[in-house]
């Protein structure tokens, strides 16, 4: 990581972000979430050269290799109701796929905040919340063109969707640019947030099998619901799943 590209974007974070560069942790969000709890303030923004459990949702690893891609996570005190803090998954999805769409990609979002490109995985983001804090963690490929076998028929990176990438500070600094704004819809503003969310949401119309906590579930994806739901069309009705493990699609 050439540190001083990070450090000097990072000067022009808006207010209150801040970068903290590290060589290697065991996971950017555990990183981050034992300083939340030694006092670290909202905006800190810690990112890894290496991550050696790197952590996914659904308790996968995520084992990109940071130097040429991104894998950091930003640590948020939100004044919001901790009850409104799920919403934060959304947020920072859009944010991500509209910090692509600065570059000319058309990003799709795959609920609840995968990113898509042309079909295929580019990002994830894995929330957690403690018991005054949350933990947003982002991992974007940039620079991977090859995957593990487990992931080579869904994953994708920028360079491989537009040839030369744009900087990872670069990158960096748009995300943070846009997660400011968008962090900030998830209170009254929702409504708006998911608007943008129904926009670009690769599910709708889609036939799917979910697996959810009471079991598999399918049906066709109408949209968002408004408090970001997923409403799914089934024999019974419109069945709205606010928490699904895994979405498959199973036909286009
Ligand atoms: C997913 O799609 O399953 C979520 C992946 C989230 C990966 C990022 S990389 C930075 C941060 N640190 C982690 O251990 N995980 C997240």
């Amino acid at each position: 990581m050439r540190k001083e590209d990070f450090q000097s974007v990072a000067a022009n974070f808006p207010d209150p972000f801040r970068l903290i560069l590290r060589d290697s942790v065991a996971s950017t969000n555990d990183e981050l979430q034992q300083l939340a709890k030694d006092g670290a303030p909202h905006g800190w923004v810690l990112l890894a050269d290496e991550q050696t459990s790197g952590r996914g949702r659904r308790g996968n690893s995520w084992c990109a290799p940071g130097r040429e891609n991104l894998t950091f996570s930003i640590l948020l005190r939100p004044n919001e109701a901790k009850v409104l803090w799920s919403r934060l998954a959304l947020a920072s999805g859009l944010a991500l796929a509209e910090s692509l769409e600065n570059f000319g990609l058309q990003a799709g979002i795959k609920w609840p905040n995968d990113i898509w490109l042309n079909g295929l995985k580019v990002a994830g983001i894995l929330v957690e919340a403690g018991a005054d804090f949350a933990i947003v963690g982002i991992g974007l490929n940039v620079h991977t063109t090859e995957f593990p076998p487990e992931i080579a028929a869904s994953a994708t990176s920028l360079a491989l969707a537009m040839g030369e990438p744009p900087s990872r500070p670069e990158l960096l600094a748009t995300i943070i640019r846009r997660l400011a704004i968008r962090l900030r819809g998830i209170g009254a503003e929702f409504p708006k947030l998911i608007q943008a969310v129904n926009q670009r949401c690769v599910l709708s119309g889609k036939r799917v099998v979910l697996q959810t906590a009471k079991g598999p579930q399918s049906g066709i994806v109408r949209q968002l619901g408004v408090g970001g739901e997923l409403l799914l069309e089934t024999r019974g009705g419109i069945m709205p799943l606010i928490q699904a493990d895994e979405v498959r699609i199973v036909e286009p």
